[in-house]
């Protein structure tokens, strides 16, 4: 395979399909610029000042870690500086930042989350970022709510980075997926896993366990049904949960699993489960059926939703189709 870096990708891409722009090739070449510096303070990070809280608490009432506060700032001031969005809405601010017009305003909305499973950085687990791109739909010069509220299916892209053993970037436009490794050395992401798939065949599943006694009927007895045997295998579907959105995401996506945030129905804090629409399920919704799997809240396609609110909350179920329709018809069957 000719060596190819992610900004030859997407000039490639660019040219085959005259309907991407030059505006968004520089914006996937901002996200992959903040990326890069992010990837080397997570990877030196436990050198540094930088593990440990800021005795702060976000808009989602956790602690705001270092890294997160870092990693949010940094985002939004590369992506600010390139000129291609018109308006950023991130987990960790309330309000989205609309770009002021000092600055120049691009036809692209983001919505993302800058370090995901940042809780996992104190024990060196692989930490991630996931972003989602909108075009701007709303009438006045500069870009609003509005533009980041968009139904999933609309998205332009989505992808995400893992700071993992390597740095990775997955992206999709619709057109596949493809998947970037960063070579440190050079500084550059070069596609390493085009045309990405899930496989069909579902080996393992990946759920925090712990609150199972705060599923409803049907997410229990499907968890159950994975500990039976399987009789293609003559094996049980393997338990690995890592607690960090894009890690799980990213194994599954390779190797062939379900991933499941349910709803806590008896936890009041968490009624709709616990991952973001518009930061964590949205985009992993639409990599994912790009790769030919599904992504559904129980009774919802996540593509299909239509936002309420920035910070809304939804149950999220994804993996290969098959398996994710049998969750969907155990679920249906016992409430
Ligand atoms: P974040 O660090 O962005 O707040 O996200 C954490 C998320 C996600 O990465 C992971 O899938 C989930 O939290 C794990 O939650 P539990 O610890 O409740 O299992
Ligand atoms: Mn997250
Ligand atoms: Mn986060």
């Amino acid at each position: 395979m000719r060596l190819k870096t992610i900004e030859q990708h997407i000039l490639d891409q660019q040219r085959r399909f005259p309907g991407v722009s030059g505006d968004f090739s520089g914006l996937l070449y901002d996200i992959a610029l903040a990326a890069k510096l992010v990837s080397k303070e997570v990877n030196r990070a436990g050198l540094g000042d930088l593990l440990g809280t800021m005795g702060e608490v976000n808009v989602q009432g956790e602690i705001v870690q270092k890294m997160d506060k870092y990693a949010n700032e940094l985002f939004i001031r590369i992506l600010t500086a390139g000129g291609k969005v018109c308006a950023i809405a991130t987990e960790e601010n309330e309000n989205i930042t609309e770009i002021h017009e000092d600055g120049f305003i691009g036809k692209y909305a983001i919505n993302m989350d800058p370090l995901d499973g940042s809780s996992n950085m104190d024990v060196n687990v692989s930490v991630g970022t996931i972003f989602s791109l909108h075009r701007k739909r709303s009438a006045g010069p500069r870009g609003s709510e509005e533009d980041c509220l968009q139904a999933g299916s609309k998205q332009a892209c989505a992808g995400y980075v893992i700071y993992g053993s390597s740095t990775m970037l997955v992206y999709t436009t619709g057109l596949g997926v493809h998947g970037f490794t960063l070579d440190p050395a050079v500084g550059e992401f070069i596609l390493s896993h085009p045309n990405m798939m899930m496989p069909s065949q579902c080996r393992m599943y990946s759920v925090n366990e712990g609150n199972a006694a705060f599923w409803d009927a049907g997410t229990r007895a499907y968890v159950e049904s994975l500990k039976a045997v399987d009789p293609p295998t003559g094996r049980p579907y393997a338990a690995r949960y890592i607690g960090s959105l894009v890690s799980d995401f990213h194994r599954n996506l390779l190797k062939g699993g379900i991933f499941l945030y349910p709803a806590d129905c008896k936890d009041p804090h968490k009624p709709s489960g616990k991952l973001r629409l518009l930061f964590e399920a949205a985009p992993m919704a639409f990599i994912a059926e790009q790769a030919g799997g599904a992504a559904t809240t129980g009774s919802e396609r996540v593509l299909d939703i239509v936002p309420a609110k920035l910070h809304q909350r939804v149950p999220l179920i994804v993996g290969p189709k098959d398996e994710v329709s049998r969750y969907q018809a155990m679920t249906r069957a016992r409430g």
